[in-house]
């Protein structure tokens, strides 16, 4: 495990799942880490897990839709901890399941809003941040194997995350000569409350389906997936910037 004693980290989504995980992983290596969430609940329980095991963190109700929100998370961490290391853009909703021509376009836009835009959102307001502090930052963007090959009927988290992509490339070229690293993680399908929502883990047949995308026949465990966060904003990745780093037991070797 990396050594993040006197770093700061947002983490959002951070109250369920993947985002949970790595802010519990960030603050075992000595981050202190901001929790983001619209799930008090879940965001509090990241805390208290945090701080059980001795770590520190505080909880920010911030909604990825609302750049205020956005904004104030990011100045929480730099009121409260001094600055801010590794933003970890992770919030994200599986949204409806249909062939394309049948979304609505409220179904299309929601979804495009949180997991496009948020992510956009928090990614200029950590880049204003890092680039003007000393030691720069990373930010890490939670994209999908969707965000890499089509999948049938979820066009629109497909598109979001394909452009999640396309946005830390981008920021990657800008920000390089700062010293902010931006890079996407693009994890194959992993066990969390995401899948049970969209109905993958608790119906059998489904989940069978799914597994077999994988070439090691399984979903993903979110400590999976977070340990690949961790690496890329520790110093073992100090020249990896623009990158889709895919942790997905095989899914798009196929
Ligand atoms: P999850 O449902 O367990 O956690 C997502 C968290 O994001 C929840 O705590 C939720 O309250 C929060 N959230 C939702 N909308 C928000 C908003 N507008 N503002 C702030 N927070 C919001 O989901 P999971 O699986 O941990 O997903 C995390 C990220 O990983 C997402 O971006 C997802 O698309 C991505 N991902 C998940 C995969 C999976 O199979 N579980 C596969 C590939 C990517």
């Amino acid at each position: 495990m990396p050594d993040f004693e006197d770093r700061v980290a947002v983490v959002t989504g951070a109250g369920s799942g993947i985002g949970q995980e790595v802010a519990v992983e960030f603050a075992a290596a000595g981050a202190r880490v901001v929790v983001g969430d619209v799930d008090e609940e879940g965001g509090r329980e990241t805390v208290e897990q945090i701080e059980s095991a001795g770590g520190e963190a505080t909880f920010v109700d911030a909604d990825v839709t609302d750049m205020a929100a956005v904004e104030s998370m990011v100045e929480t961490a730099v009121d409260e901890y001094g600055r801010l290391d590794f933003g970890v853009n992770n919030a994200g909703i599986g949204g409806d399941q249909k062939p394309t021509g049948e979304y609505t376009e409220e179904g299309w836009e929601r979804v495009i809003d949180v997991n496009l835009n948020g992510v956009w959102r928090c990614t200029k307001a950590e880049l204003e941040r890092m680039a003007e502090q000393d030691g720069g930052g990373v930010v890490v963007n939670m994209a999908s194997v969707l965000g890499l090959v089509g999948f049938g009927t979820a066009s629109a988290y497909t598109a979001a995350k394909h452009g999640v992509v396309g946005l830390t490339k981008t920021a990657a070229l800008e920000y390089a000569e700062q010293d902010v690293r931006v890079n996407a993680v693009c994890p194959g399908f992993v066990e969390t409350p995401l899948l049970a929502d969209a109905g993958i883990t608790s119906d059998e047949e489904m989940r069978e389906q799914i597994e077999g995308l994988h070439a090691m026949n399984r979903l993903g465990r979110p400590e999976e997936i977070a340990d690949a966060v961790l690496w890329v904003c520790s110093d073992g990745a100090s020249f990896v910037t623009g990158e889709e780093i895919t942790v997905d037991g095989g899914y798009t070797s196929r």
